[in-house]
C-alpha cells in the first residue's frame, strides 16, 4: 500500500521531470527490471533539500543499479560517492551504467554487505586513511537500519545529514495486519525499534516524513 493518497502523490508527481534523458531512461530500466530505486516524489524532495547543504562526500548503502548515486552526483557535482550494493548482478549493472555517464572518477561502487563494509570504514576512519562524510544515504535491507545508523554514525562529518528510505514500510509499521502474509513481521519489529531508538537520542534532530516510502532525516547535535 502506499502511504499516502495515491490520488495526491499522483497530483504531486505529475510535477516530476527526469534530471535528463538519460537519467529518465535509466528510472525506466530500473522499473523494467523491478529495481526498487527513490520514487519520484522523493527525488523532488532531494533536489530542493540537499542542495541546501554542500555534501563533498557522500556514502549510500543500497546501490541497486545506480540510479540514485548518478543522480547525487549530477546535483551535487563538489560531491564524490561512495556507495555500496550486496547483489553480483545490481552491482555489474551499476558499475556499467556508472562508467556509461562518465561518472567513475566520482562513484566508488564497493561490492559487499553494507555491515562489512562499514566496519571496513570506520577502521579506515580511526586509522585517519578517510575522511567523514556529510550525506549518508541508507536504502539497503531494512531489518539492518539500526546496525547500519549506529555504523554509520561514527563516518559523519560535523554537519551530517543520514537519510534513510523506506522507512514506514509500505504502512506495515503502522498496521501490520497490512503485512497479510506475514513475511514482513521481523522488519517491521525491528524498524520500530530502530525508529524508537533514534528518538530516543537526545542528541539527534529527527524528522519521518510521509514522502516516497516513508523517509527518515536524521542530523547529529555535534558540538
Ligand atoms: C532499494 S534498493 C536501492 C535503490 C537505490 N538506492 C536507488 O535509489 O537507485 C536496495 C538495494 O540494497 C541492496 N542490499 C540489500 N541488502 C544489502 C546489504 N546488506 N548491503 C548492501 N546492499 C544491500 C539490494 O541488493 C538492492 O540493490
Amino acid at each position: 500500500m502506499n502511504i499516502t493518497n495515491e490520488k495526491v502523490t499522483d497530483y504531486i508527481v505529475s510535477f516530476y521531470q527526469p534530471w535528463n534523458d538519460t537519467m529518465g531512461k535509466l528510472r525506466e530500466q530500473s522499473e523494467a527490471d523491478q529495481i526498487p530505486l527513490i520514487l519520484k516524489e522523493t527525488e523532488m524532495l532531494f533536489r530542493t533539500l540537499l542542495p541546501l547543504r554542500p555534501a563533498h562526500r557522500v556514502l549510500e548503502i543500497g546501490t541497486a543499479y545506480g540510479y540514485s548515486s548518478i543522480f547525487f552526483a549530477h546535483l551535487l557535482p563538489e560531491s564524490h560517492i561512495t556507495t555500496v550494493e550486496l547483489s553480483d548482478t545490481n552491482y555489474q549493472v551499476a558499475v556499467d551504467n556508472i562508467w556509461e555517464q562518465g561518472l567513475t572518477d566520482r562513484i566508488q561502487v564497493i561490492h559487499g554487505d553494507g555491515s562489512v563494509v562499514l566496519d571496513e570504514l570506520i577502521q579506515n576512519a580511526e586509522a585517519g586513511n578517510t575522511e567523514p562524510f556529510d550525506l549518508i544515504f541508507i536504502d539497503a535491507a531494512k531489518s539492518h537500519y539500526m546496525e547500519f545508523f549506529k555504523k554509520a554514525e561514527k563516518l559523519c562529518s560535523k554537519n551530517a545529514l543520514i537519510v534513510c528510505d523506506n522507512i514506514l514500510m509500505k504502512a506495515f509499521l503502522v498496521d501490520l495486519s497490512l503485512d497479510r502474509k506475514r513475511r514482513h513481521r521481523t522488519s517491521v519489529k525491528r524498524m520500530n525499534e530502530f525508529l524508537e531508538y533514534v528518538h530516543s537520542r537526545n542528541d539527534l534532530e529527527v524528522s519521518l516524513l510521509s514522502c516516497g516510502d516513508g523517509l527518515l532525516l536524521i542530523k547529529e547535535n555535534k558540538k
